[in-house]
């Protein structure tokens, strides 16, 4: 265990989304700096691996930064199993972030889904829920605390992956219907909140803005609104498996967390 205090102060970046989604196949991927990841199981635990890129952040993810003698600067990707019965231990790590502020290292999220699934029936549901879980936790994380001290601002990458399937929905697409699709949920929630048996007159209002994803009140959900709590989301396709020319890659995920780390 004498390893575990490292963990604590790298930089690390949380790989969270559905399960099938790619994640462990991309860290894999990452880990062996090799094009092919290997051969994965569900996950049912957390697994992490230390990375490194280059101190200007140029380097790619197949370089051998070892080998080249340059100076790397190391970090942590935290790949988390996708099953709705173990993400509360993913988002723990965003909340518990929160308490400690000041010396937590997480500096960017990846929310991964299969590009392909989201073309089935039910998959933008199933995707833009845990979405939602993970952008209230930290929109929660910005405003928890009373310090005058804001915590660090955490990034989230949609990785759209699976791009080389045909199926594969494009990644402009699935940005708009993760809108829509976590809109609604914004909008069921609160009138649960509503609904709940609480007089009016009980709800605090403050309350109810901090289960709110967003500009509170607004209509429609956009991933824009998420910058008034210094979270900028990004969507971007790409794929894991699949050889060259079959799709873009992970090479604008490896840069996108090489420029947060
Ligand atoms: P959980 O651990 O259950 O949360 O899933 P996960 O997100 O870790 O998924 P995993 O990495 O195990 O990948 C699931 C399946 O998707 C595997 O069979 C992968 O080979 C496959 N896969 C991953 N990335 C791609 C991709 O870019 N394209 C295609 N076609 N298949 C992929
Ligand atoms: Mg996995």
């Amino acid at each position: 265990l004498s390893g575990s205090t490292a963990y604590i102060t790298l930089p690390s970046i949380l790989i969270a989304g559905p399960p099938g989604a790619g994640k462990t196949a991309l860290v894999t991927r990452l880990e062996r700096r090799a094009p092919k990841p290997a051969t994965t199981y569900t996950s049912q635990t957390t697994n992490i691996v230390e990375l490194a890129v280059n101190e200007d952040g140029t380097s790619k993810y197949s370089d051998d930064l070892d080998a080249s003698g340059a100076v790397a600067k190391k970090f942590l990707v935290v790949d988390t199993p996708g099953h709705g019965k173990l993400r509360g231990a993913t988002l723990a790590k965003l909340t518990s972030a929160s308490s400690t502020a000041s010396d937590t290292k997480l500096r960017a999220v990846v929310y991964m889904v299969d590009s392909a699934a989201l073309a089935e029936d039910g998959g933008i549901a199933a995707a833009a829920s845990y979405l939602y879980d993970i952008l209230l936790a930290l929109q929660k994380r910005m405003g928890a605390g009373n310090s005058s001290k804001a915590p660090p601002a955490i990034p989230v990458l949609v990785a759209a992956n699976k791009a080389d399937l045909f199926t594969a929905l494009p990644a402009a697409l699935i940005k708009t219907q993760l809108e829509a699709e976590l809109g609604r949920i914004r909008t069921s929630r609160s009138k649960g909140l509503l609904s709940s048996g609480v007089g009016a007159d009980d709800i605090d209002s403050a309350n109810e803005s901090d289960e709110w994803l967003g500009e509170y009140g607004s209509k429609a959900f956009h991933f824009a609104q998420m910058r008034e709590f210094d979270i900028e989301v990004d969507v971007v396709a790409g794929n894991v498996v699949g050889g060259d020319g079959s799709g873009p890659g992970v090479d604008k995920w490896w840069k996108w967390i090489a420029d947060k780390v």
